[in-house]
């Protein structure tokens, strides 16, 4: 499999620093972060919540448990939505209207949107993409064409050389390293450094 992260140049991670590192090619801004425990995902969650405006799209990607919906329940908490964010399985997408003034969540599984957009589209959603944040777990590859602007988690567990000791992982370590990459000029020069330092 793929490694979740580029670990050619996230040097620091071995400290477990987080790092605001040079962008990719078509990144317009990026950081990379270690986030220890669930509760620090949500914190995350919440953090992200305050750089969305309505209209953005954030694309979730990490495998099975890597933490995608315990990152979106911080975004609804900081979004002030109504209702819980729990895994979508039964459902494609759920609608989380706001309880203020913000935008509503539009949290969508893509997991088995064979169709991708055009599918999502047929989803026929009583609320305007446009006005709502929209969360697509397992977007990456099928929903990049709803915008040309879009903010890509990439979530993953520590392994290799920057992972736990093996006592660390018997001992039950949950480090998840996520990489946040704004793309698209929405994202220039926006400044993520808010995100890093989470707690624990
Ligand atoms: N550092 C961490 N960050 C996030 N979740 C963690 C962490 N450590 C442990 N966990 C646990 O991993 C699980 C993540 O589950 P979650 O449903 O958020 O994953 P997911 O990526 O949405 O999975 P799926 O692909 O099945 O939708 C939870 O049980 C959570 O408690
Ligand atoms: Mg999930």
């Amino acid at each position: 499999m793929e490694a979740p992260y580029d670990t050619s140049r996230a040097q620091s991670t071995a400290t477990g620093a987080d790092t605001v590192t040079p962008a990719d090619p078509d990144a317009a801004a990026q950081v990379r972060l270690t986030v220890r425990t669930p509760d620090a995902m949500r914190e995350l969650g919440r953090r992200l919540a305050r750089l969305l405006r309505p209209g953005d799209l954030v694309l979730l990607t990490g495998q099975l448990g890597a933490g995608k919906t315990t990152l979106t329940r911080g975004l609804g908490e900081g979004l002030d939505v109504r209702g819980a964010v729990t895994s979508p399985t039964f459902v494609i997408a759920r609608v989380h209207p706001p309880l203020g003034a913000g935008p509503a969540l539009v949290h969508v599984d893509a997991y088995r949107l064979s169709g991708g957009l055009d599918e999502m589209e047929d989803l026929d959603l009583d609320v305007s993409l446009p006005e709502s944040v929209v969360v697509v777990e397992w977007g990456e590859g099928r929903m990049e064409e709803l915008s040309e602007d879009r903010l890509h988690v990439v979530i993953g567990r520590a392994e290799g050389a920057d992972g736990p000791s093996l006592d660390e992982a018997v001992a039950g370590d949950d480090v998840r390293r996520v990489a946040v990459t704004g793309v698209g000029p929405r994202w220039a020069g926006t400044d993520l450094s808010s995100l890093t330092g989470l707690p624990g």
